[in-house]
Order: structure tokens, then sequence, then C-alpha cells
């Protein structure tokens, strides 16, 4: 199929095009490389074997996406392209109804012009807000805790007005859990630009040297250790079911709304511990206050991406830290190397 990628260049959207391209899709890239690298390209060309075309724009820009859809008659969008930093979404709610539900907007009213009729969206398990329960179920009430979080609930219900409006129009909700890992390679991986806000992330910088040490966020949770519990999810897991999911609305012609986790949750000092282990470096890391909004535990079921996709994560912690350390001292200052 001809996929064209938004945000394809980003940390999620370049390892699910490496997917993509392996099971034999088309796929042409869009991005405004408002957090993305250029060099990306030439990482995905050496991961694919195959340079992936790629055309730098806004989703906001609806001429800029009138010219992409009439030079390339994609079968379906893949959507990735948003804001996603819950701290800066606090500093600057416009940008993020701007970028991710304005931009939405005006890329589903192209889909429609063009007649294209087939979209996955990235969401989040922050639509979950402070859970009540875990595991998480898909139809856990939903709620809003900073706006990012509102961005995708409202994105959510959007493309759900849509598909209701619009006979033969289907979508792939995908809710993910906590992405980690990098491509198995070591040539692609998250790289973020300025302090992470992430725990692999910094972890990982702390490793390679870049940052003192690791900051704690609260050990006195109600979790078996006291830090906080998360089902982190391998980026690579996450490529698959976007894959998985197009099949799933092709063969099946109906909506998908799913969380995607491992179904295992994890403290800080477990995958802290794991990382130690994998890198064999040790990680100075202090206690500190908790982080304003975080919740003591978060993990899915993810019965439903089983059940309907046929989807299950394939790796553990062990491979999150390894795949994560490899790429990251490989690569000790990311795409800047
Ligand atoms: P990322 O920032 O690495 O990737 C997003 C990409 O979209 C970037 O390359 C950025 O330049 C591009 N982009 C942003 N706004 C754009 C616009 N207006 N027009 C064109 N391109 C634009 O983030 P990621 O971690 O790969 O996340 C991908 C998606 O998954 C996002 O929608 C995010 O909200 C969602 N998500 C991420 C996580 C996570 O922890 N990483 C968790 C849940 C959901
Ligand atoms: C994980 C755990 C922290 C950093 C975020 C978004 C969520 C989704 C995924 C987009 C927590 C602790 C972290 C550090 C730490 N993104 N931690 N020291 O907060 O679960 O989820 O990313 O949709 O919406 O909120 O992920 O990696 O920031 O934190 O102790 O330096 O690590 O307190 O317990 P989080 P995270």
């Amino acid at each position: 199929m001809k996929v064209l990628v938004c945000g394809g260049a980003g940390y999620i959207g370049s390892h699910t095009c490496t997917e993509l391209a392996a099971r034999g899709h088309e796929v042409l890239i869009l991005d405004n490389f408002g957090n993305a690298s250029p060099r990306v390209l030439d990482h995905l060309k050496r991961a694919t074997g195959r340079r992936l075309d790629c055309v730098t724009a806004d989703i906001r820009d609806e001429s800029a996406l009138h010219a992409v859809f009439k030079s390339f008659s994609a079968d379906v969008i893949v959507h990735f392209a948003a804001l996603k930093s819950v701290g800066e979404s606090w500093q600057k709610p416009l940008d993020y109804f701007d970028n991710n539900i304005s931009g939405t907007i005006v890329l589903l009213r192209v889909m429609r012009e063009f007649g294209v009729r087939r979209l996955i969206f990235s969401s989040s398990a922050t639509v979950y807000g402070a859970p009540d329960a875990c595991p998480i179920r898909e139809n856990a009430p939903l709620r809003v805790t900073n706006p990012y979080g509102r961005t995708k609930l409202v994105m959510e219900e959007l493309i759900g007005d849509l598909c209701a409006a619009s006979p033969g129009f289907r979508a792939a909700i995908l809710r993910y859990f906590n992405p980690v890992g990098a491509h198995p390679s070591g040539l692609l991986g998250e790289d973020p630009s300025g302090p992470p806000n992430n725990l692999m992330p910094y972890l990982c910088q702390v490793a390679v040297g870049r940052r003192n040490k690791l900051s704690v966020f609260g050990n006195d949770y109600p979790t078996h250790d006291g830090t906080g519990v998360r089902d982190y999810i391998h980026v690579m897991d996450l490529a698959r079911a976007h894959v998985d999911a197009i099949d799933y609305l092709e063969s099946k012609d109906r909506n998908l709304t799913v969380n995607l986790g491992t179904g295992h949750g994890y403290s800080v000092l477990d995958i802290m511990h794991t990382f130690e282990h994998v890198s064999k470096r040790k990680i100075p890391f202090e206690f500190c206050p908790r982080r304003a909004g975080d919740v003591a535990i978060c993990y899915a079921d993810p019965g439903a991406a089983a059940e309907l996709m046929g989807w299950h994560a394939q790796f553990g912690i062990e491979r999150m830290c390894e795949d994560a350390w490899r790429w990251q001292s490989l690569f000790p200052r990311g795409y800047a190397e």
C-alpha cells in the first residue's frame, strides 16, 4: 500500500517506517522537522537499505498537503505529527491546541477531499488520566490531566465523529503506554532536544556521560519499591502494531481503538537496575520529590489488541534497555554525531 507517514522523521515514526518498508509498503514521510533531525533520513537508509522519500511540510499547511496528496495517492495515513511534552503543554497550551488539534483537522479535511479513507492515529495512555484501577482496559473512563492530554482526547473524539459521519472512513486509534528502546541495528533511536523529560532517554544520557545523575521522582508511592510503575513498550513492538492496524482496517473494514502495552508494570528502580545490568554501567541517582501530575501505577490490559489484531508485545525490559543502550552508545549525541 502507499502510506503517508506524517511525523515520520520522529522517534516512533522513524521506527514504524522501517517496519512499513520491511513489509513491502511504499512510504512517503511528511515532517516539519520541528522535533526531528533531517539526518534521520540517512540513518533510515542505512537501516532499511533504501532511501525513503520525504517531504518537509507542516500538517497545518493546507496547500502543502494538497500538493503532497496530488503527487502521492496515499491509501492510508499514519499520523504521528504532534507536540508531545506534557510539561511544555502547560506553558504553551495554544501551541499544543494549534499544532495537534488544528493540524489534525486540516489533515482530515485534505484526506476527505482526496478520498483517502484510512487513518492510523497515535493516541496515548494519557487519555486515561489517573486511572481508577490497573490493568487499564479501553472502556475505562477517559480523563484529561494536562493540555497535551486534552489534545489527544479531543483528536480521538474528532476522529470518532468523522468515522460516524463518513461511510467507508476507517480509523485505528492506538493508545501507546510508555514507548522506549530503539531499532536493533542501533541506527535509530530516541533523540530528545534538550534535557529529556522521560525516564529511558535520561538514563541513557547519564550512562553515556551527558548527565551527572538520574533524579528519581518520588520513592513514597504505594508500589513494591516506592517508585512509580509504568508499562514500558519496545518501540519496535509499537512499529509492528501500526502495520498490523493497517492490515486490520483493510481486512476487517472496522474501526479500532486499542491499548499498546505489554500488560506488565515496572518501577523506576526496576528499569534502572535492568539498564545497569545490560549496560554494565553504574547509574548515579538521587531520590527527589514526586513530579507534579505523576500517577503511582499505570499499565495496560493489551487483550483487545491481541484479540482483534493478533498483536502481542514480543520484547521485555531487558531487550528495551539493551537496544536503547546500543543506540546511545553508538551515537552518544544522537543524530548530531
Ligand atoms: P516525536 O516528536 O519524536 O515525533 C513527532 C514528529 O512529528 C516529529 O518528527 C515532529 O517534527 C513532527 N511534527 C510535529 N508537529 C508537526 C506538524 N505540525 N507538521 C509536521 N510534522 C510535525 O514524537 P514521538 O515520540 O515519535 O511521538 C509520535 C506520536 O506518538 C505523537 O503524536 C505523540 O503524541 C504520540 N505518543 C508518544 C508517546 C511517547 O512517549 N513518545 C506516548 C504516547 C503517544
Ligand atoms: C516514567 C516514570 C516518572 C524521568 C509520559 C507522558 C505520557 C506519554 C508517555 C505521550 C515516572 C519517572 C521520569 C526522570 C523519573 N507520552 N521518572 N526521573 O510520565 O509515565 O509518561 O510519556 O503521550 O503522556 O506523561 O513517562 O518516562 O516521563 O516517566 O523518576 O528523570 O519515570 O516519575 O514514574 P510518563 P516518563
